[in-house]
């Protein structure tokens, strides 16, 4: 019996759109400092899983448990405020304003706060943003600069830079290197590695399975709307978990204490 808890629990978790079933009764769970992979086809619920528990949508049942505490997030600015920072498929990035101003977009630092007649500090600003970027290893020439110049591997780098500054808790990113080079990936991938060793719990969404063997300590396959089985990275292999991505393998065949994942409430 291990006493250690979950930072991330999740049971039963259901959305449902009108008829489309895009997740059901998905069970979940990550450790503190672990980083784990979720996989599955395009339409498997991934995204839809994503977006339930960082505050985008609210399901339509069960349970989302932070550090042991049930938690309902109404809006992706209450879970960052838990801690829970997310790269979304679509990066919600500013491209006509700088990278200080997009690190710190909705939560600027202030010289004096009357509201909206704040004066924000742009120094302040500038001085964290370079020392969150510094952290990734990500350079950038000119900070005034608005990432519009900038490649698609920059600006994924700042989101990231963002997301590990500001995560408590948690970090997510789905499909962070899907619109990326082979350079670009290797970076962002870097950043990745620096996150494990700073015990920065993860989950990554990836069709890259050399990523996801390279990356990560378990892997949650996702088939049509469900979390199928997990499995420990070191036990399992690419073959296997295509099986099971696209139905060639039957979970129920694996050894079941690897597979499942108990619904558990907190
Ligand atoms: N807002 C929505 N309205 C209706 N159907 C949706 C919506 N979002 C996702 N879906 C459907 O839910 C299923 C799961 O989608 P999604 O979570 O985006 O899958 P994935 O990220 O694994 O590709 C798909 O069938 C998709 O068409
Ligand atoms: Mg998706």
């Amino acid at each position: 019996m291990t006493t250690t808890q979950p930072v991330l629990h999740i049971s039963s978790l259901t959305k449902h759109y009108g008829g489309v079933k895009a997740l059901t009764d998905a069970n979940f769970r990550l450790m503190p400092g672990e980083h784990a992979a979720i996989v599955g086809d395009n339409g498997a619920g991934k995204s839809t899983f994503v977006r339930l528990i960082t505050g985008v949508e609210q399901p339509n049942s069960g349970d989302i448990c932070l550090n042991n505490q049930k938690v309902s997030f109404h809006s992706p600015l209450d879970a960052r405020e838990q801690g829970i920072e997310t790269v979304y498929q679509t990066l919600a990035l500013a491209e006509d304003l700088d990278v200080p101003a997009n690190i710190f977009l909705g939560r600027e630092i202030t010289r004096l706060n009357l509201g909206p007649l704040s004066i924000l500090n742009h120094k302040a600003m500038r001085e964290k943003s370079t020392e969150m970027l510094s952290t990734t290893g990500v350079k950038i020439q000119d900070m005034s600069e608005s990432l519009r110049g900038m490649s698609g591997g920059q600006r994924q780098c700042v989101a990231i830079a963002r997301a590990a500054g500001f995560a408590k808790k948690l970090i997510i990113l789905d499909e962070p290197t899907a619109a990326l080079g082979v350079a670009e990936t290797a970076r962002v991938e870097l950043i990745i590695k620096g996150l494990k060793q700073q015990g920065i719990p993860l989950i990554i969404i990836s069709h890259n399975l050399r990523q996801v063997f390279d990356l990560v300590d378990r892997i949650w396959v996702f088939r049509q709307g469900r979390i199928i089985c997990n499995r420990l990275t070191r036990q399992t292999n690419p073959e296997e978990i295509v099986g099971l991505i696209t139905g060639a393998i039957d979970p129920a065949n694996l050894s079941p204490e690897e597979t499942k994942e108990e619904a558990l409430t907190c």
